[in-house]
């Protein structure tokens, strides 16, 4: 049994105005469900450390949406993955597609900015998805096998890493693959994880992300082999991500 989480990526929204979705978020989570399941959120990395503060004594995990590859050094407007330990963030995501189209990233870096995480004793939530463009060439398997062999770390364990399949056109668009597509893409990703990574891959959280909701979150919730989510826009507002986390 593998225990889900449920992870919200507030990407450039939130200011102080926003701690006290936070702290709803916090409070919404205690009680027996919260002790089933994990749940993230990673807001800016303006708020981090306000952030951890204050869910000091909640079991809402705090995260990073991006980390440097190096420890530190002249790389101005970077944060380290050691700087998001420091601030007690748990997770940190890497190689959102947002990042990969808007920074250039690559497989490669996405691969070192993992490793990074892992060497702060960081958790990786690794991003992968293939564009609107690559499904209908019939490629999308094809692209996910490029980015898992190219940005997983040798190092994985399944408690060092999280894989998030976020097809890139159904992110922010409200479409979101059929649950065939998505149990096909959890399954490919299952077996990529295992033949590389044996039992520690068949134990690594995969979860999925894209236009996730409180109405539809049910229904991806319980394909085979997805371990969670990641939601962006439903994560903005508490009522909307306790929803998405109730569905367990
Ligand atoms: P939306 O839930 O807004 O589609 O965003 C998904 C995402 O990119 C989470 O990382």
């Amino acid at each position: 049994e593998i225990r889900p989480l449920v992870a919200g990526n507030w990407k450039m929204n939130g200011t102080r105005s926003a701690l006290p979705q936070i702290k709803a978020i916090a409070e919404g989570i205690e009680g027996p469900l919260g002790a089933k399941l994990d749940v993230l959120l990673c807001p800016p990395s303006t708020l981090l450390y306000v952030a951890t503060a204050l869910c000091d004594e909640s079991p809402l995990l705090i995260g990073a949406q991006d980390c440097h590859q190096q420890v530190s050094g002249a790389h101005t407007g970077d944060v380290s993955a050691e700087m998001i330990a420091d601030c007690f963030g748990t997770h940190v995501i890497v190689g959102h597609s947002e990042r990969r189209k808007d920074h250039a990233e690559t497989d490669h870096l996405v691969r070192a900015k993992a490793e990074a995480a892992h060497a702060a004793e960081l958790t990786a939530i690794v991003c992968i998805g293939e564009t609107g463009d690559e499904r209908s060439a019939g490629q999308a398997l094809d692209v996910l096998k490029r980015q898992l062999d190219g940005s997983l770390p040798d190092g994985l364990t399944a408690q060092n890493t999280v894989i998030a399949y976020e097809p890139v056109w159904a992110i922010g668009t409200g479409v979101t693959p059929t649950p065939d597509d998505v149990k096909a893409a959890h399954a490919f990703i299952r077996a990529e994880l295992t033949s590389r990574f044996a039992e520690e891959g068949a134990r690594t959280r995969i979860l999925y992300g894209g236009s996730v909701n409180p109405r539809n979150a049910a229904t991806l919730m319980a394909i085979d082999n997805v371990d969670g989510c990641l939601v962006g826009g439903a994560s903005l507002k508490a009522e909307d991500f306790l929803a998405i986390y109730r569905v367990y």
